[in-house]
């Protein structure tokens, strides 16, 4: 509006100059047409009254005067001598003017007679002198005109001109604004589809001769990025990754928000604190992602020794000896972990967002609770920003309200949030009474990601059904009021090569070890699963597949054992402790079933694991069965994958898992189908070594491929453009860019 502003005052005060130099010429015109035309009339005039006036007496020639001067613009006539006397006068000489104050010249003009406008008091004047007789000297006839008509009729002419241009610059200044604001509508439109159009499409696009150096440029910066990308390899590493943060988004460092910290401390029954490595996915993912970019990851304070090992800033230094990020712990009371994270996140938005049939149960308490506890997040990112635009992780459904709040206290940040657990159809989540409010939440950030396509399909039908917005399918992205948020897929993975693999003993070893510890014999063949104990696992339909291959194989009686590691979760929860009651009884039902001597067919472990010991277990299995019955990716499959370096070992996978799209070597299940997984499970113990082998290769070059560094650097490359793109709208639109 401002450049808008300045437009219209510069040419108005241009046309003002232009109006009053037309008209001042305009009236100079007139004014000497005016003289013309008054001098013609004063010779019509003595013409008229010639004859009178040389042949009649002094009475005659008044009453010719007093004739002449009824016209309205003769002010008045008089005929003088050669020598200035006054012979006869009619009408009222104004003030200064007579025969007696005429010039020389006036006083004997010649044939053409003598004409000379003056300014006298009471306006202008025009004067006429012309000889009455052909005799020179003879006496001469003045005619003193009226002529102040001229001025009147130049001060019209001056407002008209005046009226006529300042209407002209009104049209002309709103139609030049009309026309600056579609160009500058279709140009910025130009603009965005040069830079959000996929590199090859850039070529493509007809753009005017104009936008050319533009487009050069942008030409250029996507083949520097192109080559560095070719010149670094396909392949994510930790250092691309921080390469990416350091060069693209200018960022040294990140912050993480978790509910779950990476690193737990407890106090044991000896009074010893010890680092405990929690059960979690996301951990599991982030973690690595963390000790590449450095940061801080803001979590949930729930170990017993948490509040013992914290600076006065309540940080930590982690990994214990290597000290490569800090943990923020945030300390909530009784009320609000039991509102916020057992309530809300996992009795409510977890049986939600999974189709494991457990039904959601939503509590306006519960809400209050998580509302007050994502606020306080959002207030400890904004303590821990160093920057007015930090980089932002934003993990899981504990955090859905966490976005919006942060945007309002930071509005530059760039805020990635990553929905770790499935996104139900919109009608399911419409189940949940406070559908707008999780949905608006989400969208104050940059980037919402998720495992896969479908769930991105889910949640824009949601934001469909439930917001006012303006949702774009092709560029996958949601617009409320006025800001973009992308909607994308991401699929989750571990770091690559594991470090928990090249930690490992050779694949012999575990096999004795784990044989041996578990009192199995050592050609025992061993099939694994491990999970947090949870019904979306489907522990209890992995348990009655086993039974099955046993009723419908004997020969695997006495020779192959299943062996469940069961992390205790959420125990508060009524359902997770029913769960870990029903299955203990079905795995005691299915030993008493088949137990022979020493042997058992399935061993079940309930109780906390670290990395190393399950890497161990992977390392010594014949076959890990995942059978979720709902899962976003599940990275216990690609952890089995990363630990057989020896290529050895099946995976049973469940279809309903996002890691069942990307480990198509897997054998598939349908873990509701006992008889369909049972010979599932049938196969993997029979399945010759080159097979195995073929089929671990094909997965460990695809899970090292699409590895963590490689969701994470997806995501910041996303974040990337988005900053940029979003620096480039603002400076676009800041006052002074163009007329807008
Ligand atoms: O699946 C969602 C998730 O956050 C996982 O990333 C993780 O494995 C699990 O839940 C952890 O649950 P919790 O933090 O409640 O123990």
């Amino acid at each position: 509006m401002r450049s808008l502003g300045r437009f219209v005052l510069l040419l108005s005060v241009v046309l003002g100059a232009v109006a009053w130099g037309a008209s001042s010429l305009f009236n100079r015109q007139a004014r000497g047409w005016a003289e013309r035309d008054l001098s013609m009339r004063s010779r019509l005039a003595l013409e008229g009254a010639r004859p009178a006036l040389v042949e009649a007496g002094t009475n005659a020639a008044r009453r010719v005067l007093e004739a002449i001067v009824r016209d309205e613009r003769l002010m008045a006539a008089a005929v003088c001598t050669g020598d200035g006397a006054q012979v006869v006068a009619a009408g009222s000489l104004p003030a200064g003017v007579s025969c007696h104050a005429l010039p020389g010249e006036a006083r004997r003009p010649g044939p053409a007679g003598w004409d000379q406008s003056a300014d006298g008091p009471a306006g202008a004047v025009h004067l006429t002198v012309l000889p009455v007789t052909e005799e020179a000297g003879g006496p001469a006839l003045m005619l003193v005109h009226d002529m102040s008509f001229v001025d009147r009729r130049a001060e019209t002419t001056r407002r008209y001109t005046f009226f006529a241009f300042a209407l002209v610059g009104l049209v002309g200044a709103v139609a030049a604004a009309v026309a600056a604001r579609l160009t500058w509508i279709s140009w910025t439109v130009q603009l965005r589809r040069v830079l959000t159009a996929p590199f090859r499409a850039v070529e493509a696009i007809a753009a005017p001769r104009h936008f050319q150096p533009l487009l050069g440029d942008v030409r250029d910066l996507v083949s520097s990025l192109a080559a560095e990308e070719a010149r670094a390899g396909s392949s994510w590493t930790p250092q691309r990754l921080r390469h990416v943060l350091r060069r693209d988004l200018g960022g040294e460092s990140v912050i993480v928000v978790a509910n779950r910290e990476p690193y737990i401390h407890e106090r044991g029954d000896d009074g010893q604190v010890k680092v405990v490595h929690p059960a979690s996915g996301l951990v599991t993912a982030l973690e690595p992602v963390m000790r590449a970019c450095s940061g801080t990851w803001i979590a949930h304070g729930s170990g017993s020794a948490d509040r013992d090992t914290v600076d006065g800033r309540d940080h930590v230094r982690v990994p214990p000896g290597e000290e490569a990020y800090d943990i923020r712990r945030v300390w909530l009371s009784r009320e609000e972990e039991q509102g916020y994270y057992y309530g809300l996140a996992n009795e409510g938005l977890w049986p939600l967002c999974h189709i494991a049939h457990a039904p959601p149960e939503f509590r306006a308490s519960d809400w209050e609770q998580y509302r007050r506890v994502n606020s306080r997040f959002a207030s400890a990112v904004a303590e821990e920003a160093k920057t007015p635009d930090p980089i932002v992780l934003v993990q899981d459904y504990h955090f859905a309200l966490l976005p919006r709040m942060l945007r309002d206290l930071l509005p530059r940040a760039t805020i990635l949030t990553f929905w770790h657990i499935p996104w139900p159809n919109a009608e399911r989540f419409g189940i949940c009474p406070w559908e707008r409010e999780v949905l608006d939440g989400l969208l104050g950030s940059s980037i919402v990601g998720f495992h896969t396509q479908a769930h991105c399909n889910n949640f824009l039908d949601s934001v469909d059904r439930y917001l006012e917005s303006r949702i774009d399918r092709e560029r996958h992205s949601v617009v409320v009021a006025g800001r973009e948020t992308l909607v994308r897929p991401y699929p989750i993975s571990i770091d690559w090569p594991s470090r928990w693999t090249s930690r490992a003993a050779p694949v012999a070893e575990c096999r004795a070890e784990v044989r041996r510890r578990l009192g199995l014999a050592p050609d025992a063949l061993l099939g694994v699963g491990v999970d947090r104990l949870d019904y979306t696992k489907g522990i209890d339909k992995r348990l009655l597949a086993v039974e099955r291959l046993l009723e419908r194989h004997p020969d695997y009686q006495g020779r192959f054992s299943f062996v469940q590691i069961a992390a205790p979760s959420r125990t508060i929860i009524e359902s997770y402790r029913a769960l870990n009651e029903q299955v203990e009884a079905l795995a005691t039902r299915i030993n008493d079933r088949f137990a022979r001597g020493s042997w058992r067919p399935v061993v079940m472990l309930r109780r906390h694991h670290e990395p190393a010991a399950i890497f161990e277990l992977y390392r010594a299995a014949d076959l890990c069965y995942v059978s979720s019955l709902h899962d976003g990716m599940n990275l216990v499959a690609k952890e089995f994958v990363a630990a057989r370096d020896d290529l050895r070992g099946v995976l049973v996978l469940s279809r309903f898992t996002g890691a069942a799209r990307e480990l198509s070597e897997a054998l598939i299940v349908n873990p509701y189908d006992i008889e369909g997984a049972s010979t599932a499970l049938a196969t993997a113990l029979s399945m010759p070594p080159d097979e195995q082998e073929e089929r671990m290769r094909s997965m460990r070059v695809l899970v090292g491929e699409l590895n963590v560094y490689r969701w994470a650097g997806k995501m910041l490359r996303d974040a990337t453009r988005t900053r940029r793109r979003d620096r480039l709208a603002s400076r676009l639109s800041s006052p002074g860019a163009l007329p807008s």
